[in-house]
C-alpha cells in the first residue's frame, strides 16, 4: 500500500511573517496508509501549517506535498472529497442543532439520507452527545462544540481524517470518548493524522509519530523505534536513602521528591534494580515515556512555550473550503 500522504522538502513562510522565520522549514516525512499518524510538537512548532497544506487549505512555499496520490497544487478538489479536516480553531454553524449540523455535514460529503442518518445517530452515541442533539451550536459550551467538529469529522466516511488538537478543552471523560472513536475509525482502515501536545494522547493512539521542533523533523518512527533511537530507553526511580553518588554511574540521574530518577540502559536498570532490592529501598522500573524522550531530543518539555517568532498572527486568507 503506498502512502497516504507523502512529503518532501517542504517549505512554508508566512507571506505576512515579519521575522520571515520558515513555519516549516525542510519537511520530509510519510504518512502510511491506515492507522494513526501522531504530529507532536510545541506550540509554534508547525504542526497546524503541515496539517493546512496537506488539507489543501494554504500553499506551500516550495517542495512537493502528495495527498491520496494526487499532488495538492494540482488535485485538490480530488483531495477534498476524500478528507476530512477538524481544525485547530473551529467555528461550526452556529444557527444549526447538533444533530443537523453533523446530520448536513454529512448529506454534504455525498452519503445518502439513510446513511448519514445512521451516521449521525452512530457517533452521536459514540461521543455521548445525545443530550445536546437539539441544542443549537450557539449554545454549546466550548468543550461540547469541540466534540461535535469531531462527530461531523469521525463520523464521516473519509479516507483521510485531519484532527488538529481535537481534544484540547475537554474534559478527561470526554477525551477517553475521543479516542475510542479515533481508534474506531482506524480500525475502518482509514488513515488519521492527529496533533496533539498532550504525549500521552499520541502514545496511547499512534502507530506511528513525528516529532517537530522549529519546523524540522527531528524524530518519526513507530513508538518502539523511537524508544531504541534514544541514549537510555529505561528510567528507574530509586526512593530511600542512598547516595547520588552511587548512581552517577549507572546513567543520568535527577532528583525527585525523596529520591532519583535514573535514565538509564537495559543492563544497568536490571543491576539498579537488584542493588535496589538488597538495600530495602523501593523501586519501580520501565520503559521511558513519550515525555522523557521528547525532552531528550529537544531538550525541554512540551509544554513550554517556543518563543514567538512571527508576532505576526494573523490568519492568512487562503482557506478555500
Ligand atoms: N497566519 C500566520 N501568519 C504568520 N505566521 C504564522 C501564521 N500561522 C502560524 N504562524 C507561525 O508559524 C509557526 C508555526 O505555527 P503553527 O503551524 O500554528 O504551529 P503549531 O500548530 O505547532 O502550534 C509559528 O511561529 C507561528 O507563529
Ligand atoms: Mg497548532
Amino acid at each position: 500500500m503506498g502512502s497516504a500522504i507523502s512529503a518532501r522538502h517542504l517549505r512554508k513562510i508566512y507571506p505576512k511573517s515579519a521575522s520571515r522565520t520558515p513555519a516549516l522549514v525542510d519537511l520530509t516525512l510519510d504518512v502510511p496508509t491506515g492507522g494513526v499518524y501522531g504530529v507532536i510538537g510545541r506550540n509554534g512548532a508547525g504542526k497546524t501549517t503541515f496539517i493546512r497544506i496537506a488539507a489543501t487549505q494554504l500553499e506551500p512555499t516550495s517542495g512537493t506535498l502528495s495527498v491520496l496520490g494526487e499532488d495538492v497544487t494540482r488535485g485538490e478538489r480530488t483531495i477534498r472529497a476524500r478528507i476530512a479536516c477538524v481544525p485547530q480553531e473551529s467555528r461550526p454553524l452556529y444557527f444549526l442543532r447538533v444533530e443537523e449540523v453533523i446530520y448536513l455535514y454529512l448529506k454534504m460529503r455525498g452519503l445518502d439520507a439513510v446513511e448519514a442518518h445512521r451516521r449521525t445517530n452512530a457517533v452521536i452515541d459514540e461521543l455521548s452527545l445525545g443530550e445536546f442533539r437539539h441544542r443549537l451550536v450557539s449554545r454549546l459550551s466550548g468543550g461540547v462544540r469541540r466534540r461535535t467538529l469531531c462527530a461531523m469529522v469521525l463520523g464521516s466516511d473519509a479516507d483521510l481524517l485531519f484532527l488538529d488538537e481535537p481534544t484540547t478543552g475537554l474534559d478527561p471523560l470526554a477525551r477517553r470518548e475521543v479516542w475510542q472513536s479515533i481508534r474506531r475509525a482506524s480500525r475502518e482502515h482509514r488513515t488519521i493524522v492527529l496533533t496533539t501536545h498532550y504525549l500521552d494522547e499520541a502514545e496511547a493512539l499512534s502507530s506511528r509519530l513525528a516529532l517537530i521542533e522549529r519546523g524540522q523533523l527531528v524524530l518519526e518512527g513507530a513508538p518502539a523505534d523511537l524508544r531504541a533511537r534514544v541514549r537510555y530507553p529505561y528510567r528507574v526511580t530509586i526512593q530511600g536513602a542512598i547516595p547520588r553518588s552511587d548512581l552517577e554511574p549507572y546513567g543520568q540521574v535527577s532528583s525527585i521528591e525523596g529520591g532519583y530518577l535514573v535514565f538509564t540502559r537495559e543492563p544497568e536498570a536490571r543491576e539498579l534494580a537488584r542493588r535496589a532490592l538488597e538495600k530495602g529501598l523501593r523501586l519501580s522500573m520501565g520503559p521511558v515515556s513519550l515525555e522523557d524522550i521528547f525532552l531528550d531530543v529537544v531538550g525541554r518539555p512540551i509544554e513550554e512555550d517556543t518563543p514567538a517568532n512571527g508576532e505576526d498572527d494573523e490568519r492568512e486568507v487562503t482557506a478555500k473550503a
